[in-house]
């Protein structure tokens, strides 16, 4: 059984199944929201855009605005790669505590 079990996860790792998490991973979304985002926004309170911890927890609409902006805020489709946007979602959500 557990024999099965190494397999089955040595197939899953040869297929790739766990790299888009380890390229997330990669994306150092903390450092990313310094420098693209800190500008506006703070975690905690409201600069020229809202308080990260006031951002709606809606994991697509956050990735919307952040591609295509929304009024003031400029939009990052062009800026960001796929990975950078995914990992400032989840480093959005992550700040606020988690998803409801
Ligand atoms: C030039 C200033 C500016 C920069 C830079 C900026 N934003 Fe914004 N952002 C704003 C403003 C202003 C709003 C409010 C837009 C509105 O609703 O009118 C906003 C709104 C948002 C929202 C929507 C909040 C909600 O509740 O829907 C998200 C998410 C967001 N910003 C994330 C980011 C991230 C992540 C970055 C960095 C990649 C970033 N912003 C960079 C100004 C900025």
């Amino acid at each position: 059984m557990l024999k099965r079990c190494r397999a089955l996860l040595f197939t899953l790792l040869s297929l790739g199944v766990f790299e888009p998490v380890i390229a997330a991973e990669m994306v150092d979304a903390e450092q990313l929201f310094k420098q693209k985002c800190a500008l506006c926004h703070a975690i905690d309170k409201k600069k020229l855009g809202p308080a990260v911890n006031a951002m709606s927890r809606d994991v697509e609409s956050l990735r919307e605005t952040l591609m295509k902006g929304k009024n003031a805020m400029p939009g990052f489709a062009d800026k960001l790669t796929g990975a950078e946007i995914d990992a400032l979602v989840d480093y959005l959500i992550k700040k606020m505590g988690g998803v409801d």
